[in-house]
């Protein structure tokens, strides 16, 4: 199946299954909004404990805060988020659609990357064991052709993007004959910055109010509390603040479902170091933000870095931590090297003195930061794109059927067990609930008797639910159920006493830690 039919088929699911819901669909929705529902509030915040506790529970010298979303007006303008928080827009003047200049050409660079990657699979198919890809890469005419045009159009936009260059930004647009996918047209206009923030007023207009910004990006929390931690916290650098909350940015382009909203959530972490040593913590840092993602199980193969064309403003070092999406590699998660910037920016515009006293050194100096920055809802679209899988199977009456499961990593999904009485009487309902009232302060458990076991179990598969367990006749004479693990399917008979055993080893985050240490 294409790619984009699986894209569909997951953002229909994820509705059906109280994943996610358009924002105020009762009034035709809102673009780029989304609420989650009741699923999808548990393996978001599920997301959110298995960040959080990788942050401040495995590192001694990482805190965690909760800064408010209404900050300052003067932070956005020390940050340089008033003046260059930019996107470069373009619209196509038949279809009257807008899209990023920057997005148009990073896609037609990959159009590129994709024939290469094609002739590529296809020789290997050719050749089977014998196949050399290295070899292939350097000496196929197709593939060198295709790899020139695309070092020459990378080189062309990062140097468009480093040069601020509107203008040029247009020209390759036009040079590559980019038409728009709506119109079909090459009729572009001007490309022009649009600021991404969202402002409204605090405090009544006759007392003057107060133009105040919706947080683009939860970072500048950290910053302006970055003493207040430090003294409070008698911190010592090197040293982080962790922050998980939501931010805001009117983006023009807002497509493919969660991947890209106007309000979202974002988990950062500010690492305060010694000047000097922040290229060596960003090296280490971007290894064990991989490390995070890779421990989930979702393949090594399905993640890359990517290095910026264009560093930001403040950034000395960048790079993203990019999973393949079904709509191909994308950015999940942004490592960034902010230099002093933020510090200096606050210390100049506030007036207040933020440095750290080095007792090593007998010394001050403004830290430098490195940053890790991801998106919980970029996160949720890697773990759910990652687990739906349609597989075939044989129905209990022996004939072929497909079942949709959620092969959520145990220790992410939003129930861990449900427990299901084969019929609804002669006690079984009632051992049931014993069962679940025994386990429920352990994790997540659901109770289930409507329909066929058959049709329950699908509908605990389509959730991702690790385990069910059924409680039958027998189960009353001896106190054992019968355990189905999802994936497998298979099942085994256990006593009621062992099952906390059993789903603790497969659900604890401690695991999880225990393997990323
Ligand atoms: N403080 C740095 C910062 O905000 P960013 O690369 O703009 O950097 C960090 O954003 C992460 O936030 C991204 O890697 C992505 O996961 C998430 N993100 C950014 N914009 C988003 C949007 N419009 N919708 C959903 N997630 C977004």
């Amino acid at each position: 199946m294409a790619q984009e039919d699986i894209f569909k088929k997951l953002v229909a699911h994820c509705k059906e299954y109280g994943f996610v819901f358009q924002s105020s669909e009762i009034y035709d929705g809102l673009g780029a909004v989304y609420d989650y529902g009741q699923n999808g509030v548990e393996l978001k915040n599920n997301i959110k404990k298995y960040w959080w506790d990788s942050m401040v529970l495995l590192h001694e010298n990482v805190v965690g805060i909760d800064s408010a979303i209404f900050m300052h007006p003067t932070i956005w303008k020390a940050s340089g988020h008033v003046d260059a928080f930019n996107d470069p827009l373009i619209d196509n003047k038949d279809s009257k659609k807008r899209y990023r200049a920057d997005v148009l050409i990073e896609e037609q660079l990959a159009k590129i990357e994709d024939k290469i990657n094609k002739e590529v699979e296809k020789a290997a198919k050719r050749f089977g064991d014998a196949f050399d890809e290295k070899q292939f890469r350097e000496t196929n005419a197709r593939v060198l052709e295709n790899q020139q045009k695309w070092d020459a159009l990378h080189n062309r936009f990062a140097k468009a993007l480093n040069d601020g260059n509107l203008e040029e930004l247009r020209q390759i647009i036009v040079d590559e004959e980019i038409a728009c996918p709506v119109s079909g047209t090459r009729n572009w206009t001007e490309v022009r910055q649009f600021n991404l923030m969202f402002a409204t007023e605090m405090g009544s207009t006759a007392d003057g109010a107060l133009k105040v910004y919706l947080r683009p990006e939860t970072a500048q929390g950290i910053f302006v509390n970055y003493l207040n931690v430090q003294k409070t916290g008698r911190m010592k650098i090197p040293f982080g603040i962790a922050q998980i909350g939501k931010a805001f940015r009117n983006e023009i382009v807002a497509r493919q479902f969660i991947f890209r909203m106007r309000e979202f959530e974002q988990m950062e972490m500010q690492f305060f170091v010694k000047p000097g040593t922040e290229l060596e913590w960003f090296e280490q840092w971007k290894e064990t933000r991989m490390k995070w993602h890779q421990a989930l199980g979702f393949g090594s193969e399905n993640y890359r870095f990517h290095v910026h064309e264009k560093l930001a403003h403040y950034a000395n070092a960048a790079v993203d931590v990019e999973f393949k999406f079904p709509f191909g590699f994308k950015e999940v998660e942004g490592i960034h090297s902010r230099t002093n910037f933020d510090l200096s920016q606050h210390q100049e515009y506030s007036g207040k003195k933020i440095q750290y006293f080095d007792p090593e050194l007998g010394e001050s100096y403004v830290p430098y930061v490195v940053e890790t920055s991801i998106g919980v809802d970029r996160m949720f679209l890697q773990v759910v794109s990652a687990s739906y899988h349609e597989e075939e199977v044989i129905s209990a009456n022996g004939e072929k059927d497909t079942r949709v499961v959620m092969k959520l990593p145990p220790v992410l999904a939003p129930v861990k067990l449900a427990v299901l009485p084969l019929v609804k009487k002669d006690g079984l309902p009632e051992k049931a609930r014993e069962i679940i009232d025994s386990l429920k302060f352990d994790f997540n458990c659901q109770y289930d008797e409507k329909d066929s076991i058959g049709k329950r179990y699908r509908r605990m598969d389509a959730i991702g639910t690790p385990f069910c367990v059924t409680i039958d006749h027998q189960t009353l004479e001896d106190n054992t159920v019968t355990i189905r693990y999802r994936d497998t399917m298979e099942q085994d008979r256990v006593g009621i006493d062992k099952l906390l055993g059993i789903i603790s080893e497969e659900v604890s985050f401690k695991k999880m830690f225990t393997n990323l240490k």
